[in-house]
């Protein structure tokens, strides 16, 4: 596997590939990789002849008081997960080949309305920086697909909007969500918990887990479910941002019979913001 960090090298071999008619698929992530991450570049071999995982942690998304300096970076085990996995290029940019200009000042792309909402209305900005840094990494690689998780669901919603609405010809795909036995999803986040919170985080999923059943047997009161939610999350020790259903598509408000929902939830334990989600078939009739 080739490490590249500089941008012209990279369009030099995606050039040469291109040229060769040879298929690209592409993995974002922030590095830190876990089987979650190993799924979406065992994904990526099924739809591209070339497979690139970018490691990048991206200023921009982190708010002024986040973890973007506390966040793992854990460059060689992540260069020895992604060759083990047939990756054939690790692009690993600095800071300052992504933003030459500093990350303030440079041009950015928004999705306004679901960008305010859920995981947004906490994370002022934060979604600006996610679609702002994957449009330019799906700028350079120019893959055929890019394979994310439903782990980060309003991420990949926001991700499928800027792709749609700016005409980017990639065909984004979502893969479903690795957990642990216990049902925590993996996240790179979980290194947070002591060995205490790591036994109670579960109760996250166990929420979600409970309110997927309630709307797959019919229950309609929303407010009562995501009421339900919040107090289980603060009964397990969390302090919950939100628990919320939505429409599966564009995370509207629920509404109608026999739709796709997602219920989702952030939620903290001390020093970790986990999130997670569900997806189910509400079967009740939700109203208008
Ligand atoms: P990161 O958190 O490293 O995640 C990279 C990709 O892995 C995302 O598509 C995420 O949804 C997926 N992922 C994480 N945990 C997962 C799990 N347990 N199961 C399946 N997929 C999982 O998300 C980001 O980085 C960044 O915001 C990024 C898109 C790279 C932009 O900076």
């Amino acid at each position: 596997m080739r490490i590249i960090t500089r941008i012209a090298e990279l369009r030099g071999l995606v050039r040469d590939w291109r040229l060769a008619r040879e298929s690209i698929a592409f993995v974002p992530t922030m590095g830190n990789l876990h089987a979650g991450h190993a799924s979406l570049v065992g994904a990526a071999h099924t739809h591209g002849r070339r497979v690139v995982a970018s490691v990048f942690v991206n200023p921009l998304q982190f708010g002024p008081n986040e973890d973007f300096n506390a966040y793992p970076r854990t460059p060689d085990e992540d260069f020895a997960l992604l060759s083990e996995l047939g990756a054939d290029v690790l692009f690993l940019p600095t800071v300052e080949e992504m933003y030459p200009k500093g990350s303030a000042g440079s041009t950015f792309v928004d999705v306004p309305d679901l960008s305010n909402i859920l995981c947004g209305a906490f994370r002022p900005g934060h979604f600006q920086g996610v679609a702002t840094v994957v449009v330019k990494l799906l700028n350079l690689v120019q893959p055929d697909v890019a394979n994310f998780g439903e782990k980060d669901y309003q991420q990949l919603t926001v991700i499928r909007t800027s792709v749609e609405d700016l005409c980017l010809p990639v065909r984004v795909v979502g893969a479903p969500t690795v957990r642990a036995e216990d049902g925590l999803a993996l996240s790179s986040r979980n290194r947070y918990l002591t060995a205490e919170e790591r036994a109670r985080a579960p109760q996250l999923y166990r929420a979600l887990d409970r309110a997927r059943r309630s709307l797959e047997s019919g229950e309609t009161g929303i407010a009562e479910i995501e009421r339900e939610g919040m107090e289980a999350l603060r009964a397990a020790g969390f302090r919950p941002d939100y628990f919320e259903v939505r429409m599966a598509r564009r995370l509207e408000r629920p509404q109608g019979r026999n739709v796709d929902v997602v219920v989702l939830a952030a939620a903290r334990l001390s020093r970790a913001r986990l999130i997670d989600n569900l997806q189910c078939r509400a079967t009740g009739d939700l109203g208008n």
